[in-house]
């Protein structure tokens, strides 16, 4: 079984979802409480065992390179202030992982942002994670794929089951149930019509590969939009090794879009032990 260590976060798209919030700041980087997307993305990589963050960025993401970088004089300041608390986290942050950043010249398409990090992914497998899909469980989403990538050592990637009227709006999957209680893969179609859809089992933004997938991706004609579709390499490895679902235990937010991400930051925010109270009264004030 091929080593698991990396994980390639695709931050270089345009965010147009979010006009004008993300004009001139990183979608990567909006808040949910206190803690800038990206961050959950990649507590929860490390959480799942991984140790390399490969970042994919892009013209104005320079945001997300200096919230994980030392900033001598803000550490300084806070520790003669004689602000701890602050101190320990914020050099926390600037500590926990280590990252690099691959810049994507053109936002070409998901498809095309992986590929760019086929250097530094080498012959591992490795994870993928969009942090604008925010997934709040018991169990971080990206170990909940990586228990079954260390018992299987084939691809893994994580599902919800979504509502007939959602069907149209993801990468839906067709699927086999394994005597093991695995899912597998069989064949997934970007955004298909609810007729057409081979069930209502929806691909969301946290995937492990084997490194076949990067060689797959090289082979992706640009399809809908010009993008070059992650979906299309997937569909291909599929039909050479077994690739498993897994349906994510937690609830899934687009934080990518703003009623999503208000979702987020309610949900968060309610469980935040020192501002859960304040927004439970808020609530109750406005229902
Ligand atoms: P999205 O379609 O959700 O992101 O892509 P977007 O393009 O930034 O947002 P909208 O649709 O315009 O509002 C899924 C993920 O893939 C990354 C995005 O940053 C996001 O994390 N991505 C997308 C890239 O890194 N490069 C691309 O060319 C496209």
């Amino acid at each position: 079984m091929k080593p698991l260590r990396k994980i390639i976060f695709p931050a270089a798209g345009m965010g147009t979802r979010f006009l004008p919030a993300t004009k001139a700041s990183p979608k990567e980087m909006l808040t949910i409480v206190d803690k800038p997307l990206i961050q959950y993305g990649v507590e929860e990589a490390l959480a799942a065992g991984m140790e390399q963050i490969i970042m994919i960025t892009g013209r104005g993401k320079r945001a997300i390179e200096d919230h994980f970088d030392i900033s001598t004089e803000l550490e300084a300041n806070l520790k003669s202030a004689g602000k701890s608390k602050l101190y320990k986290e914020v050099s926390r942050v600037s500590r926990m992982a280590e990252v690099v950043y691959v810049r994507q010249k053109q936002a070409l398409g998901l498809g095309h942002a992986v590929l760019c990090a086929r250097h530094w992914v080498g012959d591992e497998a490795f994870g993928v994670a969009l942090a604008d899909e925010l997934i709040v469980g018991p169990k971080p989403a990206m170990r909940q794929l990586s228990d079954v990538y260390h018992k299987t050592g084939n691809s893994v990637i994580g599902l919800i089951q979504v509502p007939a009227d959602q069907v149209s709006k993801y990468g839906i999957v067709a699927y086999q149930a394994g005597e093991d209680g695995l899912l597998r893969l069989t064949d997934m179609v970007e955004k298909p019509a609810v007729e057409d859809a081979p069930s209502h089992m929806a691909i969301v933004g946290r995937y492990i590969f084997t490194p076949r997938l990067m060689e797959l991706l090289h082979d992706v004609k640009p399809g809908a939009g010009g993008e070059f579709q992650l979906t299309d390499a997937i569909a291909a490895l599929a039909k050479e090794e077994p690739i498993h679902g897994v349906v994510l235990e937690g609830q899934r937010f687009d934080a990518g879009n703003p009623e999503g991400f208000l979702m987020a930051n309610t949900l968060l925010g309610l469980q935040h032990e020192q501002y859960g109270k304040a927004l439970r009264q808020l609530l109750k004030d406005h229902l």
